[in-house]
């Protein structure tokens, strides 16, 4: 079923555009972010739905004029939170221990991540990515079109949602109707193509 799901996915090359997504299946479709693992069970994604053609129409500017961002229903701007022992330290509910564990795991987040700026940054990709990919996998079961895209200026994308500061834009996720039919992307013939057993060498 998933890998059906992975087979089928494609990124949408263009949306049709000014159609809209039914508010409750965007909202199905991201509960499947809201369920995707994080390190610490941090949760550090924030997704920002954006459906208003002037919040499109800025993000596309942004996105170097990548015209899909403005055509598509909607853009999910998934922000990270890059103060991940704070966060620990604000959201004990999050704890992925016991509740007789929360110090430990306060402490764990601590030497991890404070003053660790890089490890912050490294974590709100690493989650990101896997936010994202629940989302394309989502939409693909709703019968929606998806598109990840990277490329955009942060710091544009941030001004244009309002992210307070210490969020970083790590990918938008444009959702919609497909304008055509995508491309099917090439893929190593087998599976074991590119895959390497217990170490690189072999
Ligand atoms: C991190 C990341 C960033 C991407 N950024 C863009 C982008 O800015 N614009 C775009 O058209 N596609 C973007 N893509 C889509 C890739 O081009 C696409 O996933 C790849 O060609 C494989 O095709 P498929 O997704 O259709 O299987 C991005 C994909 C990933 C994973």
């Amino acid at each position: 079923m998933i890998l059906e799901a992975l087979a089928s996915r494609r990124s949408a090359r263009s949306f049709e555009p000014g159609r809209p997504i039914p508010r409750e299946l965007l909202e199905r479709v991201l509960e499947a972010a809201r369920l995707a693992p994080s390190a610490l069970n941090l949760q550090p994604i924030s997704f920002v739905v954006c459906t208003r053609p002037e919040t499109k129409r800025a993000l596309r500017a942004a996105a170097f004029d990548q015209q899909k961002i403005e055509d598509a229903s909607a853009v999910v701007v998934l922000a990270a939170d890059l103060e991940l022992a704070a966060r620990a330290r604000r959201r004990p509910e999050l704890s992925c221990f016991e509740p007789e564990r929360l110090a430990e795991w306060t402490e764990l987040a601590r030497m991890a991540y404070d003053g660790r700026p890089d490890r912050c940054r490294d974590e709100a990709f690493r989650s990101g990515g896997l936010s994202a990919m629940a989302l394309l996998l989502a939409a693909e079961g709703a019968g929606l079109a998806s598109a990840p895209v990277g490329g955009f200026d942060a710091e544009r994308v941030a001004r244009a949602v309002g992210l307070p500061p210490a969020r970083l834009p790590v990918l938008l996720v444009a959702l919609g109707y497909p304008g055509a039919k995508p491309r099917l992307t090439p893929r190593p013939p087998r599976a074991s193509d590119g895959v390497r057993w217990e170490s690189w060498s072999g």
